[in-house]
């Protein structure tokens, strides 16, 4: 199997790779402003933004399959438009595709969201992933399209969050509930989808649904942090616009995918 991991210089990319990297298949990655420290990766510079740039990256290494990552919170250009370039990229060549979507196209609510609830963004970001989705989804109809949730492990930007809340910077919020799930189980499940055939929208995220400062306290468990001087508050009161109660049921996936999606609390845990 031969994979192209848009976006191998960032969290997930670079754990898609080291996994598909070991699983033994060949494994092209692309970086933007960043490097790939994934080790076996064959690596490209590549700009999502440039269509024809990304159509000819991807005629040259003619990839069985794609993963495809980019986003820049603030950047519709990234965030929509690249997607939407590596989606006819790839179909040009006749690759799977798995495009990573984001539960942020969510509004926000006390109940759980399927896998095929249309986005109701109430942000530009969730507004771009949700554009995302939708190019990709016109462009190949057997493309299959990850929600996930927020991605933790060793390094992520989640778990600094965390620690820098533990350390007296900044507060989490009470009212923010997530489905975190762990990298390498994501990475698994998008390697999983990338040698499937699942076409369109899967819920894939973590079994537990819990607040930011519940996992700030969960952090401070794992890392023997003091959580005494934890702040918190409602994303409300720091005017903070974006979903607040998003939780992702991901029922279809964990029936669907061999790999098992732990929960923040189990996989956190010492
Ligand atoms: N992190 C989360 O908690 C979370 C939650 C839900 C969904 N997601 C989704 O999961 C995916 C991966 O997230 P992540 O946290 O792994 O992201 P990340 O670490 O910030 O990596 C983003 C990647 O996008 C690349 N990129 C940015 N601008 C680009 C451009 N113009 N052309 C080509 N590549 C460009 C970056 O390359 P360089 O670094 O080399 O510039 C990097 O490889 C995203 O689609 C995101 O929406 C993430």
């Amino acid at each position: 199997m031969r994979v192209l991991v848009v976006g191998a210089s960032g969290f997930l990319g670079g754990e898609v790779c080291r996994r598909a990297s070991d699983a033994g298949w060949s494994v092209v990655g692309t970086c933007h402003s960043g490097d790939i420290t994934a080790p076996g990766v064959e690596a490209r510079r590549l700009d999502v933004t440039d269509r024809a740039a990304v159509r000819a990256l991807v005629a040259d290494v003619r990839p069985d399959a794609v993963v495809s990552t980019p986003y820049r919170y603030d950047d519709w250009t990234v965030t929509a438009d690249g997607a939407a370039h590596v989606a006819v990229a790839a179909a040009k060549v006749g690759a799977r595709l798995v495009h990573v979507s984001s539960d942020a196209l969510h509004g926000g609510r006390p109940s759980p969201y399927a896998d095929d609830e249309p986005p109701s963004p109430v942000n530009a970001y969730g507004a771009a992933k949700a554009a995302a989705e939708t190019a990709v989804r016109v462009v190949d109809p057997g493309a299959a399209l990850v929600r996930t949730s927020l991605i933790l492990g060793e390094g992520s930007k989640q778990i600094q969050l965390c620690r820098e809340a533990l350390a007296g910077r900044g507060a989490l919020f009470t009212d923010m509930i997530r489905c975190p799930v762990d990298v390498t189980d994501l990475a698994d499940a998008v390697l999983e989808l990338a040698d499937s055939t699942y076409a369109g929208l899967l819920n894939v995220a973590g079994a537990d649904a819990v607040s930011r400062a519940e996992l700030g306290l969960l952090v401070a468990e794992r890392f023997d942090l003091d959580a005494a001087g934890l702040k918190t508050t409602t994303s409300a009161a720091a005017g903070v616009p974006g979903p607040g109660d998003v939780r992702l049921d991901s029922t279809r996936a964990a029936g669907l995918l061999g790999t098992r999606l732990r929960g923040v609390r189990e996989f956190l845990a010492r």
